[in-house]
């Protein structure tokens, strides 16, 4: 059987190539695409097909996909331009006629509120409307997104947010990458998946930053509006900024929380916890 895996120059690509492979896929059924040549070089080196192919290019798509069985469609980054970009990418599926198109999503991107999962519902929606076989890989929160951050979180002793006692279901990147692969694998995946490990609070990560660190690291909760301004301080541009603190107030709504074992079941363990990710990063 063979695997397309797009977006795989990135950080979860990657992994879930990697993940492919140890669970004993052979390298010559994989085919990685991406952008970066550098990036596919080190994908390359570790025996599998690298197609260099932008999801504007619809020609290049056709010819990547031509002969996939499963294809794995990793979101894009480019935040606003997601929706065309994974058209693409849905039209090519199709008309190649494969057998599974597996989407990394956002958790309970069918009512989050949040605007990050707009793109992913609307593209959830592409794929049904396309009437191909799928699996949404609905991911929480990246535990990377906070532990990216213990220089910052130590240096001004606090965590800042605008999430109240909400609590976030994040989960490794190498986790999510795992369950990605696990589900590409089974005969018949869920139609959806609902990932996320263990819950917490931006409290509760504050204390496991302390706790991991050493250093005294209290939770600070400020207005949605405060936060986008200290983000923009910080030197992210202002729409950035403003749907960062988007997120926070989602998560103080639930909207990144997951109340379901899928993360679980498909890695066959319990996922990595928050302090595991911290003390990884360290
Ligand atoms: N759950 C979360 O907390 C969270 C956080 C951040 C992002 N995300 C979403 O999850 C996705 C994967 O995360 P990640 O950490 O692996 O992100 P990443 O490292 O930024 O990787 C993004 C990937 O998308 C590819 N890509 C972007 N635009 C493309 C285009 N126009 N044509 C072809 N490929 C394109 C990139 O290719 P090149 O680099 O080769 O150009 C790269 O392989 C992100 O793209 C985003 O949608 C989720």
């Amino acid at each position: 059987m063979s695997f397309v895996i797009t977006g795989a120059t990135g950080q979860l690509g990657r992994h879930v190539v990697e993940s492919l492979l140890a669970k004993g896929v052979p390298a010559d059924q994989v085919v990685a695409l991406g952008r970066d040549e550098e990036r596919l070089a080190g994908l390359a080196a570790l025996g599998v097909a690298t197609r260099k192919v932008d999801y504007a290019d619809t020609a290049a798509l056709a010819a990547a996909f031509d002969g996939a069985d499963r294809v794995l469609l990793i979101s894009g980054s480019e935040v606003g331009q997601r929706l065309p970009q994974h058209q693409n990418v849905i039209d090519a599926a199709a008309a190649a006629g494969v057998q599974l198109l597996a989407y990394t999503s956002i958790a309970n991107a069918a009512s989050s509120r949040i605007i990050l999962a707009g793109e992913h519902k609307a593209t959830e929606e592409a794929i049904v409307a396309a009437g191909l076989p799928h699996t949404f890989l609905r991911n929480s929160w990246y535990i990377e997104n906070y532990s990216g951050q213990l220089a910052t979180y130590t240096e001004h002793g606090t965590v800042l947010g605008a999430a109240g006692d909400g609590q976030v279901s994040a989960a490794t990147r190498a986790d999510f990458a795992e369950a990605a692969a696990a589900a590409l694998l089974l005969e018949q995946p869920q139609e959806v998946y609902e990932l996320g490990g263990a819950a917490f609070s931006l409290k509760e990560l504050a204390a496991t930053v302390s706790e991991v660190t050493g250093a005294e690291v209290t939770y600070t909760d400020v207005p949605a509006e405060e936060l986008t301004k200290v983000l923009v301080g910080a030197g992210l541009p202002e729409g950035y900024a403003a749907v960062l603190a988007d997120a926070d107030l989602g998560l103080g709504r639930g909207d990144l929380y997951v109340d379901r074992a899928d993360l679980e079941g498909l890695l066959g363990r319990p996922a990595t916890s928050l302090a595991e990710g911290l003390r990884a990063a360290l």
